[in-house]
């Protein structure tokens, strides 16, 4: 494994989330469909996915369909929908007995999905689960459709009052940790309905490269630069801290 996931402080890459964006502009560019787009950007999934593990990063997540996408053109909707399918049934499944350290799990609204692909989801989940490394995949996932059926599923469980405890338990992502990175491709600065609640004390970084062309040379900018940011989750540095109490 690569030490380029480690400072000296200790502090850890473990869990990085990505907005894949720009396959229908790398598509245009070179004067293929946009269906085409997302299949290349569907090839650069599994080798994202192993480099971030290389790098020890234990949990991927990826946003895949979300539950605004339904609005593009049928026939995007339909090339995207048996593209996933695809890949879950022909790279998915293989990896997975491959790797024996790797599990997936959909997040989002599965039931209206098409039903093979719901099927075929389930199968992968079936298959592998509490393996250390976890590649979450967001299909037919928004951030707030999320926190409205978290909250819905507390309130029909019983409780009356809810916490961020509580509510963390009830996310599709629960049990996993927070991001602390999120990645967007593709130039755009906007969040687009991810991971409203677990990205709170995330780190940000917005790529120009369209999602087909990211690959190693950007996942190791990303980790140089989430090393350099300073994390503090709204407190101080250590150091502003002990110049204050000093002070005092
Ligand atoms: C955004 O690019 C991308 C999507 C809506 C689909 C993402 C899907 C994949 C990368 C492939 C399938 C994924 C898996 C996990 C197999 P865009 O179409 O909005 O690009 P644009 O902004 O350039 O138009």
């Amino acid at each position: 494994m690569s030490n380029l996931n480690n400072d000296s402080m200790g502090k850890r890459l473990d869990s990085v989330a990505i907005i894949m964006d720009g396959n229908g502009r790398w598509a245009k560019m070179r004067g293929l469909s946009r269906s085409e787009g997302h299949k290349a950007g569907a090839k650069a999934v599994a080798e994202v996915l192993k480099l971030f593990r290389e790098y020890g990063v234990h949990h991927l997540t990826l946003y895949a369909f979300s539950t605004e996408n339904w609005k593009r053109p049928k026939e995007e909707v339909d090339a995207l929908m048996e593209l996933i399918y695809m890949y879950v049934e022909n790279v998915v499944i293989k990896t997975l007995i491959k790797e024996k350290d790797l599990c997936v799990r959909f997040i989002g609204d599965k039931s209206v999905l098409p039903e093979k692909l719901r099927e075929k989801c389930i199968e992968a989940e079936e298959m592998a689960k509490d393996r250390p490394f976890v590649c979450n995949v967001g299909l037919n996932y928004g951030g707030r459709d999320e926190i409205v059926r978290a909250a819905n599923r507390a309130f029909s469980d019983g409780h009356r009052e809810l916490s961020e405890k509580i509510l963390s338990g009830y996310m599709y992502t629960a049990g996993s940790p927070d991001p602390d990175l999120v990645i967007r491709t593709g130039g755009d600065f906007r969040i687009s309905n991810f991971l409203l609640w677990q990205s709170a004390y995330s780190e940000f970084i917005i790529l120009d490269t369209l999602w087909p062309d990211f690959g190693r040379s950007d996942i190791d900018k990303c980790i140089k630069e989430y090393y350099s940011r300073n994390r503090r989750f709204g407190g101080l540095d250590p150091e502003d801290g002990e110049s204050e109490a000093n002070i005092t």
